[in-house]
């Protein structure tokens, strides 16, 4: 079975209800990065970054996969698919997803803030402040903010690099370090971008397509039939 790699972001998610993070509208117009999505901020305000999150967790309780996640799913009929999403909804795995990696973290996920192993699944949507790990400190959301380092990103590299097919969905590719990881597949290996707006991506084999991300999967199958 050939192997398929999707590198997904927020405008995976865009068609379920979710607003993604740069777009007009987006979570970045309403919201200073600084001010919710760095330690720093988890420390000089941790009820506004707890709330930011929390409401992020209960709006996810009402969204559903799209016809891009459930599309992706599908694939795993006739590809080894393996995900790499920036995003920390869990719509994928609800599509039915078996092979994903999270790179930025899982919004269901809250961990210890001494000990960055002790991960735990929330009950729920809501992280009070109060909450504990067992060894008596703060639990805070399973998030990886802006100046930490991506635990997952040697995985992710490894995935990439022994990609058939590469598919970019849904991201602006404006963060790094995921953002490099298309530049980590084969040199023969054909790349597929499904984004409404072409993110800036100057290399070779690539095959952009303009659509949301469920028209844009629709597409994508009819293009992996005639490979
Ligand atoms: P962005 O908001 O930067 O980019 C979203 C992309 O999705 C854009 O290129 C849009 O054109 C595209 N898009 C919008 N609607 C779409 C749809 N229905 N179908 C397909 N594409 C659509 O989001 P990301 O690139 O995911 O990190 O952002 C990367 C990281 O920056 C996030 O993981 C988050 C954020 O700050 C953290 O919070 C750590």
């Amino acid at each position: 079975m050939k192997k398929i790699v999707v590198l997904s972001g927020a405008g995976m998610s865009q068609e379920s209800g979710l607003r993604t993070f740069r777009d007009m509208g987006g979570l970045w117009e309403e919201y200073d990065v600084m001010d919710v999505a760095t330690p720093e901020a988890w420390q000089r305000n941790p009820e506004l970054v707890n709330r930011f999150y929390n409401d992020r967790r209960r709006q996810l309780v009402d969204c559903e996969p799209n016809q891009g996640h459930r599309l992706l799913a599908d694939l795993e009929n006739d590809f080894d698919v393996h995900i790499i999403t920036q995003n920390v909804d869990d719509l994928h795995e609800r599509a039915g997803s078996s092979k994903v990696l999270h790179l930025h973290g899982e919004l269901k996920k809250v961990r210890s803030s001494v000990d960055p192993e002790l991960i735990f699944d929330l009950d729920g949507w809501e992280l009070k402040l109060g909450d504990t790990c067992p060894k008596g400190s703060q639990l805070r959301p399973h998030i990886v903010w802006f100046g930490e380092a991506v635990p997952a990103m040697d995985e992710a590299a490894e995935i990439a690099s022994t990609a058939d097919i590469f598919v970019v969905i849904g991201t602006s590719l404006n963060v790094y370090p995921a953002a490099g990881l298309v530049h980590y597949t084969a040199s023969n290996c054909p790349v597929f971008v499904i984004d409404p707006e072409r993110p800036p991506l100057s290399m070779r084999g690539v095959t952009f397509i303009e659509e949301k991300a469920g028209a844009g999967m629709l597409r994508l199958k009819e293009l992996l039939g005639s490979l």
